[in-house]
């Protein structure tokens, strides 16, 4: 057991259940967009692991692109306000975008950015989310692919963090409340 396991509470989903899961979802996405010269955005930091499996889960030929975004600071919670910190490197014009999240939480963050990637004139705008926590939604958005639906619960791994700590954790947990409940 390492330090970090010992901030765990329960594993929700094993290093084995999310390649089988992100295996699937390249699978699907593989079906949808063969042809169609996608281009992956990554929305950092959460999603860095999770696109460079899905990237390679899904052998179109494609390329990939980050943006940063910053709404959090170290809650637990949305501030609401969403800030691009950096940006993506290339014309979007025309291209077909599949946005890679950790989560979709309250939406804030990718209703924002869907809106940000279409007016910039992207042909489509997809979104690929390893977790969707649809209980605490505030904006009207749904993902075209999901991993795994979670309950509310703050979690962690797999890129996900707690002040920013956690996010090589191979799997995806329960944090702990005492780890948090200073906040
Ligand atoms: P939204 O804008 O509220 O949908 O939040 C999206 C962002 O909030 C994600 O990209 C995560 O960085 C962060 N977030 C939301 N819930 C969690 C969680 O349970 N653990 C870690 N980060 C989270
Ligand atoms: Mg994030």
């Amino acid at each position: 057991m390492s330090m970090m396991d010992q901030d765990i509470l329960k594993v929700l989903y094993t290093q084995e259940e999310i390649a089988a899961r992100v295996k699937e979802l390249g699978d699907q996405m593989y079906k949808d967009f063969k042809g169609k010269n996608p281009l992956f955005v990554s929305v950092l930091r959460g999603a860095f692991i999770f696109m460079a499996d899905i990237v390679r889960a899904c052998q179109v030929k494609s390329d990939v692109e980050f943006i940063a975004v910053s709404s959090y600071g170290n809650a637990t919670r949305s501030s609401g306000a969403v800030q691009i910190t950096h940006d993506i490197q290339q014309d979007i014009s025309g291209r077909n975008l599949v946005v890679i999240e950790d989560i979709l939480d309250s939406g804030n963050t990718l209703s924002f950015l869907k809106q940000y990637f279409l007016t910039k004139g992207a042909a489509s705008v997809s979104i690929c989310t390893l977790l969707d926590k649809p209980s605490r939604r505030t904006k009207v958005i749904t993902a075209d692919y999901i991993g795994f639906t979670v309950p509310d619960e703050f979690v962690v791994g797999y890129g996900l963090d707690y002040c920013q700590k956690y996010r090589n954790l191979p799997y995806i947990g329960v944090l702990k409340p005492e780890v948090y409940s200073g906040e």
